[in-house]
Order: C-alpha cells, then sequence, then structure tokens
C-alpha cells in the first residue's frame, strides 16, 4: 500500500468479477469521499470504475490503470423520500454508484415505491446499472432515472437530467465514447404502490429468472446483446425485431459447447459458465469468438457483447 498525496493505493489487486476468474489490477483506491475521488482523477484520468463485477471480464493480465472501486459509505447512500437532501421530493430517492442494487430494490418495495421491482435478480452497483442501463423483459433501470450526478475526467462536476441522457438499449452515452463520466449518484423517480403488488411483482420476476436462468452458477449474465434482425429469419424473427441472442445461439447449437473451464449454459444459451478452480479469461474470450462464429454462419447475424471485457 502506498499512499500518493493522501489517498492510500493498493498494489497488484485481484478484480472481482462474478465469474470468479480474471486478472490484476496494477493499482486499485477505494475513495472515502469526492474530494479523493477527484484525486484519483488527478492520478489517472484513464481510471476505471468497478461496480459489483457483475457484468465484467478482466483479462488473465489484468489492467495498468487505476481501478477504483466506490464502496465507502459517502457513496453507497440512499436517501429515501421526504429527507432533506438530494432525494427530497415525494416519489424520488437518491443513491449512491455504490449501493447495491438488489438491497435497494428490496428495500424500495418495503416502503412501497414501485418503479425497480422489475430489475429483480439483477446483481449490480446503481451505478454500473445505470451506465450500462440494466435491464430484461420486465423493464430498464433509464426507466426510473431522473437525473446522474458524477465528475468528468478533469474532475468537474455533472449533474444530468433524465431527457439529456441518450439512453438506449443496454447503453446510457454516459460512458467512454459518449459523456465519459464517473458516476457517483443517481436520482430515481419512483412511484407509490401497494408494497403487496409489488412484492408479487418482484417474486414473479425472480421465478421467471430461476426458472429459465443459471443463477446458481458462476456467470456475468447475458454475454451478448440481443441483436436487432437485418433481414428475416424464417420462424425466428422479422426485419427490424429484437430477438433473444440466447434463442439463436441456442438453434446454432452451441448449448455445451466448451473451452477449458468456460463453458455455454444447458439452461439459457447466452450465459456462459465457468468453474474458477479451471477457467481462465482467455477460456471466456475464446468461447465467445466461437459462438458469434457459429451464430453468423448459421444465422448471418453478428452477435455483439453485452459483457464488458477489460483489457491493458
Ligand atoms: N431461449 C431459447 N434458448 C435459450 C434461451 C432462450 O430458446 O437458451 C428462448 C426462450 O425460450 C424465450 C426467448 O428465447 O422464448 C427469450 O428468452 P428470455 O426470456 O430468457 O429472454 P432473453 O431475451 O434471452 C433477456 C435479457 C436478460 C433478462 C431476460 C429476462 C438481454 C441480452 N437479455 O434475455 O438479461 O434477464 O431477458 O428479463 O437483453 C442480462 O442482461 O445479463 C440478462 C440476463
Amino acid at each position: 500500500m502506498t499512499t500518493v498525496a493522501d489517498v492510500a493505493i493498493q498494489s497488484n489487486v485481484l478484480i472481482p468479477t462474478w465469474f470468479g476468474i480474471g486478472g490484476k489490477a496494477d493499482q486499485m483506491c477505494r475513495p472515502k469521499d469526492a474530494a479523493e475521488l477527484r484525486r484519483c482523477v488527478q492520478i489517472d484520468p484513464s481510471l476505471r470504475i468497478l461496480g459489483d463485477g457483475a457484468n465484467l471480464l478482466v483479462d488473465d493480465a489484468g489492467v495498468g490503470e487505476l481501478v477504483v472501486v466506490l464502496d465507502q459509505p459517502a457513496f453507497k447512500t440512499v436517501t429515501p423520500p421526504g429527507s432533506s437532501g438530494p432525494g427530497g421530493g415525494s416519489g424520488r430517492v437518491f443513491a449512491g454508484a455504490g449501493a447495491n442494487l438488489p438491497k435497494l430494490i428490496l428495500e424500495a418495495v418495503r416502503l412501497g415505491l414501485g418503479g425497480l421491482e422489475g430489475l429483480g435478480g439483477i446483481p449490480a452497483t446503481v451505478g454500473g446499472a445505470v451506465m450500462m442501463n440494466a435491464g430484461g423483459a420486465f423493464g430498464q433501470i433509464a426507466d426510473a432515472v431522473a437525473s446522474v450526478h458524477g465528475v468528468d475526467r478533469q474532475g468537474n462536476q455533472i449533474v444530468l437530467r433524465r431527457e439529456e441522457i441518450d439512453f438506449g438499449y443496454r447503453r446510457s452515452g454516459l460512458g467512454s465514447g459518449g459523456v465519459d463520466m464517473i458516476i457517483t449518484g443517481v436520482e430515481l423517480e419512483l412511484h407509490e404502490e401497494d408494497p403487496g403488488v409489488l412484492r408479487a411483482r418482484l417474486k414473479d420476476v425472480m421465478e421467471y429468472k430461476r426458472k429459465s436462468q443459471p443463477m446458481a452458477d458462476r456467470s456475468a449474465g447475458c454475454v451478448f446483446k440481443n441483436p436487432t434482425l437485418k433481414a428475416e429469419l424464417p420462424g425466428l424473427g422479422h426485419a427490424g425485431e429484437r430477438v433473444s441472442a440466447g434463442m439463436l445461439i441456442d438453434k446454432a447449437g452451441c448449448k455445451g459447447l466448451a473451452v477449458g473451464g468456460a463453458s455455454v449454459s444447458q439452461r439459457h444459451a447466452n450465459f456462459i459458465v465457468t468453474d474458477p478452480k479451471a477457467a481462465r479469461a482467455r477460456d471466456v474470450i475464446e468461447l465467445m469468438d466461437a459462438v458469434t462464429a457459429k451464430v453468423q454462419s448459421a444465422f448471418g447475424v453478428k452477435l455483439e457483447p453485452e459483457v464488458v471485457v477489460w483489457r491493458r
């Protein structure tokens, strides 16, 4: 551990991900507050933010940029409606970027605040979920976002209202190639609803996923985005329709396909499951390439990864 201008930096730290594999960060920092985060940005403007590691594959060689984890209390605070501070108004909740999304969903349901329960079963931090507009058949987080707070790569504060954000399918436009901001907190607009109704809806969503997805295995959720078809695929979808990547991977015969300790789930073909003792990040990358090639040759559809890959 070294201290650079009052910020503690750890060296050579394993980056925890849901895959349970992959390389290390040369440098990692857990800033205590906004001032320390700004210091991190000064030290390395190219820093990477680690969320829950739920949608992330880190290459075996690790990464050289400073990896910043927003897991200190200042970045995990949730301000419920009626409190003073940024949350304030009736259905508005302010959540720090490092707050845990599944816990926030449970708390919102308990308080009778609807709008997040369709995101049940998605492991994420709030910042990570907003950055990639996490969601599925039962909703996307963008629909509940009122504003996003953060800093740019020069350390300047940014607040963007919902209408200023270019949300799309699994994208927010807030990452590199877009606004390129570091999210520190999100104001969510929820609505009052009967907690019993919300609880039942959350239960249904979880039940659907438990039945159709390998929730007990090590994975990063869906590996590929659902593609929009350019041409009709008889029996599978029309031109312009977004179809399940999992269905295409399944129909291309990839279930069970394996490289080293990584394999295509038998339960849902858009999941790659890993055995952390046997798998390397390279295995997952090679398996993703093999699946992409098989779907391309079977259907002429080019799958795009949803999983974020960090490499040097
Ligand atoms: N299907 C198959 N074989 C498979 C998987 C699916 O034939 O191996 C078929 C299913 O039978 C169903 C259809 O494909 O008829 C759609 O499947 P599903 O309901 O599982 O939805 P999906 O489009 O494959 C999306 C999200 C999931 C999300 C679910 C449910 C993407 C890339 N995937 O999957 O999100 O959990 O809807 O809301 O948008 C994730 O993003 O990490 C993720 C898992």
